[in-house]
């Protein structure tokens, strides 16, 4: 299926590794232009480098944290040379590190730091690039959430909190803005396979084995499958999918919607 966004201008933010690389990978295998931004200037530029030799689409890498307003206004500035973005995927940093229980979770440095990565970040970067697509008359803006914004899982409460707002917040701009031909979405993922990070993971072996059994699939999801799903959110064909959060989840969750 050709998804119709060859030569469009995507915004994947946090690219620099992980599921934001896999994103921009995905798109650009469907000839889209690729912005990264990321703090690390040369990871970011090894994966420009590398998404244009695989892919042979133009890709521009700016350094730079969701979290400073002057990175994001200079990101700004770059998409609106390169003639304001079509897509836009937001991926943002991870909540902090480890995970506690809810009411574990009573240190106020770590809500704040939540709070400026999950939603705050979402919400800048948003203020700073969406009026570069307004005018443009066609759009696809997709968060990435977390499956734990629809049914909370134990240990994510800092995440679930600030994304079920960032989920919010989509739908409220969704309503705004649709008129204009964009669209917005979000993916709320859950038990993606993250065996690209090396010696920080935020489970413990036990945890693992045990989220490893929490879908009917009896496993982990993969990037190519999260990444599936939020390419066809970008393309020509999902343009009546709006104001939505789709689950990639794999089943885990018990809601009938
Ligand atoms: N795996 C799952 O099942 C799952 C489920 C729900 C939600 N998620 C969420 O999905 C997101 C991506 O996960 P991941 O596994 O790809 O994480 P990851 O491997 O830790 O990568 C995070 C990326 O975020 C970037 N980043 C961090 N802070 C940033 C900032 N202030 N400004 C710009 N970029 C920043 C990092 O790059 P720099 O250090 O270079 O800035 C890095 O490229 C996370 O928010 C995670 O919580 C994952």
């Amino acid at each position: 299926m050709d998804l119709g966004i060859a030569g469009k201008l995507a915004l994947v933010t946090a690219s620099s590794g992980g599921m934001g690389r896999n994103i921009a990978h995905s798109l650009a295998a469907e000839g889209a232009n690729v912005v990264l931004f990321a703090r690390s200037a040369d990871k970011l530029q090894a994966v420009a480098e590398e998404i244009e030799k695989k892919h042979g689409v133009k890709a521009v890498a700016v350094a730079g944290s969701m979290l400073e307003t002057a990175d994001v206004r200079r990101l700004a500035g770059t998409l609106k040379e390169l003639g304001g973005p079509d897509i836009v995927v937001l991926v943002t940093g991870r909540p902090p590190n480890p995970l506690r229980d809810t009411l574990d979770e009573n240190d106020e440095s770590r809500w704040t730091e939540a709070y400026q990565t999950q939603l705050w970040a979402v919400v800048q970067v948003m203020n700073a690039v969406a009026p570069l697509m307004l005018p443009r008359g066609w759009g696809r803006i997709i968060a990435v959430t977390s499956a734990s914004a629809k049914e909370p899982m134990a240990l994510h409460a800092l995440s679930t909190v600030f994304r079920s707002g960032v989920a919010a917040y989509m739908k409220g701009l969704s309503k705004e803005i649709g008129h204009t031909g964009i669209t917005i979405n979000c993916v709320g993922p859950a038990l993606i396979d993250t065996s690209h990070r090396t010696g920080k993971s935020a489970y413990t072996a036990e945890q693992t084995k045990h989220r490893e059994s929490l879908t009917p699939l009896g496993r982990m999801g993969t990037q190519e499958e999260l990444c599936g799903v939020i390419a066809f959110l970008a393309s020509r064909q999902a343009g009546f999918v709006n104001g939505s959060t789709i689950q990639v989840e794999g089943g885990m969750g018990n809601s009938l919607f």
